[in-house]
């Protein structure tokens, strides 16, 4: 795509420096603001102090199967008459760089709010067909009806109104388009309040206590799988704890804390991991019902949904 059909796309001029523009750089909101500077605080970490390979082969992997696009393969024949397609909230860009790979036909953009834009559109200099912005992706400067695919994974319980961040997002979608999205799900009572007690408690620390915190986080996640013991629960409903033989640090994990542990991962991935829950201010959860909810009021197809214990993921259309 040349320049000129690139500023087609958009309603205002968008100026872009090499492949990246910025659309806004800060937030008027405090706790987006604070989301920004808590995921450019993770990624320039990470960046800087790991590989990121473990993390990216598993997160392509996972993305497969939470989409229900299976293979490789699967993801690649649904890209074949996608033209224009965002991966919103991109963070580093791996996935951003890897949907230009599967659909060299296309054009891909990768959105991200924090300094994490500067670093993908760095890293992925080479490959012509993506580009970057940094911005909100709760206001994107694309045309109504310009994008064939959105991928928004892991992502939109961080914006600051998710429903309407959807709302947004799905108006920008082409009559045949599709919107690929991922939502935390809401967990057991007390695994919900200790997070929302721990992610307000968390706002007085520092970066460099918070990152101790998730180091203790990742310890403990550790421990506990190294044990390797599995029990049978009971089902405790009044507790939104589900019955059934369970490792013990997948027990405590999906009940009580938050404490993730991968044993192929860096000790920064794994931190990383950690401090990407409690960290940042914006992380709502939803149950599976509150999320439909999002696509019937804008009339949407559900083409595709899936609920597991981290999340609800769905594919849309119009
Ligand atoms: C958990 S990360 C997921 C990154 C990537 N999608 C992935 O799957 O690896 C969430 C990302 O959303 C970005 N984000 C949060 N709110 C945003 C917003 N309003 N606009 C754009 N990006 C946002 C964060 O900066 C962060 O990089």
């Amino acid at each position: 795509m040349n320049t000129e059909e690139l500023q087609q796309l958009f309603s205002v001029p968008v100026i872009f420096d090499k492949n990246i523009a910025i659309t806004s750089n800060a937030s008027e909101h405090i706790n987006q603001s604070q989301t920004n500077d808590s995921f450019s605080e993770k990624w320039v970490k990470l960046d800087k102090e790991s590989s990121t390979s473990e993390l990216e082969i598993f997160q392509k992997n996972w993305l497969l199967d939470l989409y229900g696009f299976k293979t490789v393969e699967g993801l690649r024949e649904f890209l074949k008459d996608k033209k224009v397609i965002i991966d919103a909230g991109c963070g580093l860009g791996y996935k951003s760089a890897w949907l230009a790979e599967l659909a060299p036909h296309a054009t891909v953009f990768g959105i991200d709010f924090s300094d994490a834009a500067h670093i993908a559109a760095k890293r992925y200099e080479e490959i012509p067909n993506v580009f970057f912005f940094k911005g909100d992706i709760a206001n994107l400067p694309f045309k109504k009806e310009s994008l064939d695919f959105i991928l928004c994974d892991q992502v939109i319980h961080h914006t600051e109104n998710p429903q309407q961040t959807y709302t947004h997002l799905a108006s920008l979608l082409t009559p045949n388009g599709k919107f690929a999205c991922y939502v935390y799900a809401k967990k057991a009572i007390p695994r919900e309040l200790l997070d929302d007690y721990f992610r307000t408690a968390t706002h007085s620390l520092s970066h460099e206590e918070m990152w101790k915190f998730s180091d203790q986080l990742t310890e403990l996640g550790k421990t506990l799988s190294e044990l390797n013991v599995k029990f049978t629960s009971p089902d405790i409903p009044a507790l939104g704890i589900k019955g059934g033989e369970y490792d013990i640090q997948r027990f405590i994990y999906w009940n009580f804390l938050k404490c993730f542990y991968h044993p192929k991962w860096t000790k920064t991935e794994n931190d990383s991991c950690n401090f990407d829950w409690y960290s940042p201010s914006n992380a709502e959860r939803f149950s599976p019902e509150e999320y439909k909810q999002w696509a019937y009021v804008l009339n949407l197809k559900i083409d595709f949904f899936r609920s597991e214990e981290a999340a609800h993921t769905s594919i849309v259309s119009k």
